[in-house]
């Protein structure tokens, strides 16, 4: 209690007055919480920027699964009509992931990439290509690609759910589609699956075309998330 008393008077505090130490502690206290809100709004914009980053390539990912379907739905042979009914499905839902991603922007600012045209192209080609093989040809490309993108929704939901809880629940739903598309992908090649050349082709294929529709964004993302985990 003394000190107060002497903080009163404006009495010497050691070899400094009081009043000059209260002070300084204030400009101290102050100085250390602006830093403090500082960092944690720097903190956020940074969360924010991410979580854009996440819906531009999850929404160009989902447009180029919709370019692939499509495409393997046109021009792959009627005598596979029960791949082709299964594609007509799985081409729903991603038209549907398409559509979330695409209304879970304005909310966060975020905008689609505007490289979507190279999806549409690359991804096309690619389901004319692996539709041209048959049915292991599409097969091993739903397999190549649902992988790919059910690594990308893993880093992105341990990302989100201490960020966004809406869009970690989102992401969630739609992994949990992406994961029975690669389920059904794999369990219908069987035990022995495409060769490896092909499967790889795919797998590389499928990688270059996010990358370059997303301008190298989807590799740097990638690396970020883990970073931030
Ligand atoms: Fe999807
Ligand atoms: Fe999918």
């Amino acid at each position: 209690m003394w000190w107060i008393f002497s903080l009163r008077r404006g009495l010497d505090f050691g070899n400094r007055p009081v009043a000059d130490i209260a002070a300084r502690s204030k400009v101290e206290l102050f100085t250390s919480k602006a830093q403090v809100v500082c960092v944690m709004s720097s903190a956020r914009a940074t969360d924010q920027r991410l979580i854009r980053r996440i819906l531009r390539v999850n929404h160009a990912g989902e447009h180029g699964a919709v370019s692939i379907y499509s495409a393997q739905l046109l021009h792959l042979g009627s005598r596979h009509a029960d791949l082709k009914a299964w594609l007509a499905e799985t081409l729903g839902h991603e038209r549907a992931h398409r559509s979330a991603f695409r209304d879970a922007m304005p909310k966060r600012a975020a905008k689609p990439c505007r490289a979507l045209g190279v999806w549409s192209v690359g991804g096309w080609v690619l389901g004319c290509l692996t539709a041209l093989l048959g049915r292991t040809g599409v097969l091993a490309c739903t397999a190549a690609v649902e992988r790919t993108v059910h690594g990308h929704l893993q880093e992105q939901i341990a990302y989100l759910r201490r960020r966004d809880g809406d869009l970690a629940a989102l992401v969630e739903r739609i992994q949990t589609e992406e994961l029975s598309h690669l389920v059904y992908a794999e369990t219908n090649l069987g035990p022995s699956g495409p060769s490896p050349l092909l499967q790889g082709a795919v797998g590389a294929a499928t990688e270059i075309l996010i990358a370059i529709s997303t301008r190298g964004d989807s590799i740097r993302l990638r690396r970020t998330l883990r970073e931030h985990r």
